[in-house]
């Protein structure tokens, strides 16, 4: 996939896939927005960009954190999602966060233009994931800091997996053909990708997480929710719901209520 491909990529999927971005079942990214913004440290004034920001779940706690004299530039390619993270905003009254619509790589903004620069769940979507690092670098003031998370390669299993076997076998050509996110997974590769722009001062952190399921439908809930949409937009109806049986049925019949969901996070200082 080129860069313009993969861009309008993750355009049409999170798109369609703001129906349920936010519905209860996906709280995770709240949880891991909020752990992001904790580690980055960020302080009352500073001026903030979050690329890939989706609704909002780093971006506001991030508005929040920095107060009044601070600002967040949420950035993302899917403005139905902007659309919810603006009511959001409005309805906490944050009034020191704008969101625009735009592919991160090229927003053609100075250099050094902010005090830290977060990225939940996002750099993989770039193709080039080194000079996507290196661009967040750029718009980064020294003494700044770069705030990276990414998903551990076990990502919401064994729910993943049941539902990659169900594609398998009903349309292999689709098999994990849209799984960016697995492209770094491991505290080693996060630490080389953010060491690729020059920055020295990294911590990694790979944190241990559980994501409760309250009902084997919250997991359908999550597919239809997150990147894995992309792959369901191209099933036709009745494969769609074949493939929902039977993830739901392997969840059901293994009595399965937690899935896994280790995050990984890099903290770079500039
Ligand atoms: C998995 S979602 C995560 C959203 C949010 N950070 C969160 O944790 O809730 C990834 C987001 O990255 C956005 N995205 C992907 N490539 C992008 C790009 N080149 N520029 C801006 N946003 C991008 C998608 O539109 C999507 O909303």
């Amino acid at each position: 996939m080129n860069k313009q491909e993969a861009i309008d990529k993750a355009t049409i999927t999170f798109n369609s896939a703001a129906d349920y971005f936010d519905a209860p079942a996906l709280s995770f990214w709240n949880r891991f927005g909020r752990r992001t913004i904790e580690l980055a440290d960020l302080q009352p004034g500073m001026r903030v960009l979050d690329v890939c920001c989706g609704t909002g779940a780093s971006a506001i706690p991030a508005a929040v954190k920095v107060g009044t004299t601070g600002s967040v530039l949420g950035v993302d390619l899917a403005e139905s999602l902007l659309k919810l993270a603006r009511t959001k905003a409005q309805q906490q009254g944050l009034a020191n966060i704008e969101f625009q619509c735009a592919d991160f790589s090229n927003l053609g903004l100075p250099s050094a233009s902010f005090d830290a620069i977060v990225c939940v769940f996002g750099i993989f979507f770039l193709p080039n994931m080194e000079a996507a690092v290196a661009e967040l670098w750029r718009m980064l003031r020294p003494g700044g800091t770069l705030a990276i998370a990414s998903w551990g390669a076990r990502v919401f299993e064994p729910a993943n997996r049941t539902f990659w076997d169900a594609i398998q076998s009903e349309r292999p050509d689709l098999y994990k053909q849209y799984t960016p996110w697995y492209r770094i997974g491991e505290p080693a590769s996060l630490q080389a990708l953010v060491s690729s722009c020059g920055a020295t001062d990294i911590r990694v952190f790979a944190e241990t997480d559980r994501h409760q399921l309250n009902t084997p439908e919250d997991w359908w809930t999550m597919v239809m929710g997150g990147g894995i949409r992309g792959t369901i937009d191209r099933l036709d109806p009745a494969t769609q719901m074949r493939v929902k049986s039977a993830s739901l049925e392997f969840l059901k019949t293994n009595n399965v209520r937690v899935l896994e969901s280790d995050v990984l996070y890099a903290i770079a200082q500039k």
